[in-house]
């Protein structure tokens, strides 16, 4: 079988910290999979940030996986962190804080971190210098775009009085009157265009399967989460307008006082694998995995290959194992010749779709195996 997106994912995404928060919104992975004490979850690690969430909520254990050596020394600081610095600090880390000693509290995590993730960061102290939260690829393409584009729509007086509406009726009447207007509208479909997205913010190889514009994509689930999602709880929107997440409440549950107290006591059921999911899953027994957090990565590869994923989970889990992904810009989900091995939620996808407050996505996909790959 050829492994052909799988490599091309490797090659643009292996070496680098592509992204440094989690852009999919846990709550809607949450609702999909809904796990609890008896679960064993395989998890997309990335930034970490939805794997602590699944910990958090209660899986027994979470094995958080990528290709990508730094995603996962990104990750393995933050829990450390997590578990050994107090609130503050670990803002601080993490860049939500202006206490600064970044390097300091790196040096004081040093000793719990294993010799690839020392290695990486010893390399790589300019990024924590920047706050971890921030120090991704994506992010620094969001900060371009705050910091340069931004600007030539709206004044920064303007960006603050829409961040600050506490109420959809007003957020709606603003967006219309104030916000989406031509500028805006032009200077989001270069900056979010595929050409720009894939030299400086995504890569081509994220793009191999898509069909048509993206830009318009983007703009129209822009203007969707503007009018339709309360922009006082989304931390994503705030992210890329302000920089900053205004309510760390409403955030990534592991940045509030008591996500931060609960992911240090989940940590020691956080385990991760520096590999991709079709050879990591090749080589594990049936029943290993009672969920997985596939991300969106069913659209990085081809059909074929994508098929060998989903079935490549249903051999690794057993009856009644549930996968979540997301489709950014890509229609995957089980073909029809999975039908009977894996049922496809498509109220309950739908229904989280249209709450997700990461609203770049296109469809969420839910499904559970019904039989293994050798009942049929
Ligand atoms: C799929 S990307 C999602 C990014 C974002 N949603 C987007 O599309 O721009 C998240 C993580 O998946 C990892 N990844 C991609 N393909 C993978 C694979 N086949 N096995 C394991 N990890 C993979 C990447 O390295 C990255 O850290």
């Amino acid at each position: 079988m050829s492994q052909h997106g799988t490599e091309a994912t490797r090659a643009a995404l292996g070496g680098r910290i592509s992204y440094a928060q989690s852009w999919k919104d846990p709550a809607v992975l949450l609702g999909g999979l809904r796990v609890n004490a008896d679960d064993d979850v395989l998890s997309v690690c990335a930034s970490g940030d939805n794997s602590f969430a699944l910990a958090i909520a209660g899986a027994r254990s979470v094995t958080a996986i990528d290709l990508s050596g730094p995603q996962i020394a990104l990750a393995k600081l933050k829990l450390a962190g997590a578990k050994h610095l107090n609130l503050a600090r670990f803002h601080s880390l993490l860049g939500l804080s202006g206490l600064g000693q970044r390097i300091y509290l790196y040096h004081l995590l040093r000793p719990h971190l294993d010799e690839a993730t020392v290695a990486f960061w010893d390399a790589n102290e300019a990024l924590i210098r920047e706050g971890l939260l921030g120090c991704g690829k994506f992010e620094h393409y969001l900060s371009l775009f705050r910091d340069r584009m931004l600007p030539l729509v709206h004044r920064q007086s303007t960006v603050d009085e829409f961040l600050d509406l506490a109420d959809l009726d007003a957020q709606r009447k603003f967006f219309v009157e104030r916000w989406n207007n031509r500028r805006w509208r032009a200077l989001f479909r270069v900056f979010f265009s595929q050409t720009v997205m894939a030299r400086s913010g995504r890569s081509a190889a994220q793009f191999a399967h898509v069909e048509g514009a993206v830009s318009g994509a983007f703009l129209e689930r822009t203007s969707h989460v503007m009018q339709e999602i309360p922009i006082a709880s989304n931390p994503y929107l705030q992210w890329i307008l302000a920089g900053k997440y205004r309510d760390l409440e409403h955030s990534q549950p592991y940045l509030s006082a008591e996500g931060h107290k609960a992911l240090g006591i989940a940590a020691d059921r956080i385990e991760f694998v520096h590999d991709d999911l079709i050879t990591h899953l090749a080589g594990v027994e049936a029943g290993t995995y009672s969920a997985f957090n596939l991300s969106d990565v069913p659209e990085y590869l081809s059909e074929a290959e994508s098929e060998t994923l989903l079935r490549a989970c249903v051999a690794a889990s057993g009856v009644g194992a549930r996968l979540a992904y997301w489709n950014l810009l890509v229609p995957r989900w089980r073909p029809p010749s999975m039908a009977k091995m894996l049922s496809r939620d498509t109220a309950l996808g739908e229904r989280l779709i249209r709450q997700d407050r990461a609203f770049v996505y296109g469809a969420f996909q839910v499904e559970t195996v019904e039989c293994s790959t050798f009942s049929h």
